[in-house]
């Protein structure tokens, strides 16, 4: 096969020589160094006696081309060879076809280019060729036949930009059997100026012939199988009540697609007729179309819950379809956390705050009720619950405190309470020594009371002054007895006191008496008592409110 380049502009176009009839100018192109091979065009005409005569003559003169094979420029057959081409060899050529009842002449013009700056080819000599992108497409080697045998196939060189190297790409190969590269898959990267080159001898002599191409890389047919750009069977959370429209995307290459709503086996509008399917259609760049279809919920109710919306597609005999699931949004965790946390810190206080404040009373309350269900305690090998301390010298404090500690005391926390008491001045014997009499009933008791008033010359009596020392020394030094003071009056000062009344003052606080002396019964819910009651031990028994009648040494071990 011969061919023919022709100029148009800058676009260079390859012929088949079937066309050539229509060759009106015949431009051929070489570049400077390298051999061509140019047919006459005339020879192929229909209607040519196969018996005819064909000389090439150079630039109109009337001696034709030498049949020479030696020459550089000679006539082969009915071909002209330039081997290789000079600069000075363009121009025009003719040749001329004669037969009995014919004769025709055709001019051709040879241009001889040098390469471009640089570069291995002549930007001026090339073929187009085109590729579809995704496509496998080929680039081909053209225009090589008279310079290959039929048997024996040429070692091909391939440059891309002049550049060896790029057939490394893995969609690259090249073709088997023949002079062009295979492209699978081809992208937009693929463009650019291909050369091929090949090593021509002749006469022992060797040339190079080398072609280069221009690829264009055309957009391709667009992905056939359309595909969901949405649903992707995925769920949303949308609040009950909510409005939600609920979109379906296709994206194809085609018009006219259309792609609908299904729930349960039925169409939307058939299961709420509110919903009402809207088709759309969208062109997008590179020839890609989203077809869709949407309808609105425009108030998301229990039953869109239960089912997932399908939407579907058919393309050929195929069946599409995706989902999208509505789920009411999972509480917030977080707020919840915070929420909870705010509340247990509130009631933490609160509790802290109402304890208290009531306290006292929930712990006489919890012992009231709770404490007969515990069990029996294990005894502490006390006989006392208090030891009861009280001035007992001096005209100015004897009174008040005497009715305090032998009436009323007894009467509230013996009588009514069931507490035991050791009075001093009532349940010792008389002839005792107060010290050791004081020493062991303290270490029986559980708690100390001591009664204060405000008068500091109460407590200077050294009878009075030891035994309270002696209770000090109990409570402070071993710990092992509670100290409840209880101040008859305001003390304004303290100062004046024992530095161990103050100190227990200071560590433990102390009960005031805010009622009178009378001798009429005193309720043990007031304040005062309650408080007092709190500092007591719980009672062993709380039934037993005569505890006092008991034999003395009930709780001893
Ligand atoms: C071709 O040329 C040869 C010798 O030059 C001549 O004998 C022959 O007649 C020519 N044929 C035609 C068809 O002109
Ligand atoms: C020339 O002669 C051949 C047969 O000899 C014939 O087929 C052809 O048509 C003739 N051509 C012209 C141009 O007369
Ligand atoms: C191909 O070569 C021309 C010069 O002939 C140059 O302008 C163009 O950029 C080249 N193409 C590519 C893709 O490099
Ligand atoms: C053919 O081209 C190659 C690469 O451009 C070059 O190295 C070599 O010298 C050339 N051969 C001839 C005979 O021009
Ligand atoms: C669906 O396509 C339309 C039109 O291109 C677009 O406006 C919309 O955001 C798309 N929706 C989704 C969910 O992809
Ligand atoms: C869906 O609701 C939107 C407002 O959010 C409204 O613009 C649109 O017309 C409604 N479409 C249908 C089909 O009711
Ligand atoms: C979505 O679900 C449908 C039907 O359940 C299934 O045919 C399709 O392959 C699923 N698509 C994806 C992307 O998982």
């Amino acid at each position: 096969m011969t061919s023919t380049f022709l100029l148009i502009g800058h676009l260079i176009l390859l012929i088949p020589v079937f066309s050539a009839e229509k060759c009106i100018i015949c431009d051929h192109f070489v570049l400077v160094g390298e051999p061509i091979a140019i047919s006459c065009p005339v020879v192929t005409l229909p209607g040519l006696h196969s018996d005819y005569n064909l000389t090439w003559y150079k630039n109109g003169s009337p001696t034709p081309v030498t049949t020479e094979t030696h020459a550089r420029i000679h006539q082969r057959e009915d071909l002209l060879w330039i081997i290789p081409a000079m600069l000075e060899d363009s121009g025009r050529y003719e040749c001329d076809v004669r037969s009995f009842n014919h004769s025709n002449k055709k001019t051709i013009h040879l241009t001889v280019f040098e390469n471009d700056n640089g570069l291995c080819f002549n930007g001026k000599m090339k073929f187009e060729q085109k590729v579809t992108s995704t496509n496998a497409g080929k680039i081909i080697c053209p225009d090589l036949e008279h310079f290959t045998d039929e048997d024996s196939q040429p070692e091909v060189h391939w440059y891309k930009e002049c550049k060896p190297g790029f057939l490394e790409d893995k969609r690259l190969f090249l073709a088997e059997g023949e002079n062009a590269v295979l492209i699978y898959n081809a992208a937009v990267q693929d463009r650019g100026n291909y050369t091929c080159r090949m090593v021509y001898t002749y006469m022992g002599k060797q040339y190079n012939v080398s072609r280069t191409m221009s690829l264009e890389v055309k957009e391709g047919p667009l992905q056939v199988i359309p595909e969901f750009i949405y649903p992707r069977n995925n769920t949303i959370e949308v609040e009950l009540g909510s409005h939600v429209v609920m979109e379906c995307n296709v994206s194809s290459g085609i018009n006219g697609f259309i792609p609908f709503w299904q729930v349960n086996d039925e169409d939307v509008d058939s299961f709420d007729s509110s919903y009402r399917e809207q088709f759309y259609e969208e062109g997008m760049p590179h020839g890609l179309v989203v077809s869709g279809t949407k309808f609105n919920i425009s108030k998301v109710e229990i039953k869109d819950y239960a089912y997932k919306f399908f939407c579907h597609f058919i393309y050929g005999s195929q069946h599409f379809s995706a989902y999208i699931k509505l789920e009411r949004p999972a509480r917030n965790i977080q707020g919840y956390l915070i929420g909870a946390g705010v509340s247990l810190v509130f009631l933490v206080f609160f509790t802290l705050f109402i304890y208290k404040i009531f306290r006292i009373d929930i712990v006489l309350w919890y012992r009231d009720s709770c404490h007969p269900f515990l069990g029996k305690k294990v005894s502490d090998g006390k006989i006392y619950d208090a030891y009861v301390l009280y001035p007992k010298n001096g005209e100015s404090c004897l009174y008040s405190s005497y009715i305090f500690a032998l009436k009323i005391l007894p009467e509230v926390l013996e009588r009514q309470c069931g507490y035991k008491l050791f009075i001093f001045g009532r349940d010792d014997l008389p002839g005792e020594a107060v010290i050791s009499v004081a020493d062991e009933k303290i270490r029986q008791s559980r708690r100390v009371i001591i009664v204060l008033v405000p008068e500091p010359s109460c407590y200077s009596i050294l009878e009075d002054a030891s035994e309270k020392q002696l209770a000090m020394y109990n409570a402070l030094i071993q710990d092992s007895i509670k100290v409840i003071l209880i101040e008859l009056e305001k003390i304004h000062d303290y100062a004046a006191m024992p530095e161990s009344i103050k100190y227990i003052k200071q560590k433990h606080g102390a009960i005031r008496w805010n009622g009178d002396f009378s001798e009429r019964s005193h309720s043990a819910s007031t304040r005062f008592w309650k408080k007092v009651r709190y500092h007591m031990p719980s009672r062993k028994d709380g039934s037993s409110s005569g505890l006092h009648l008991l034999p003395k040494d009930f709780n001893s071990p």
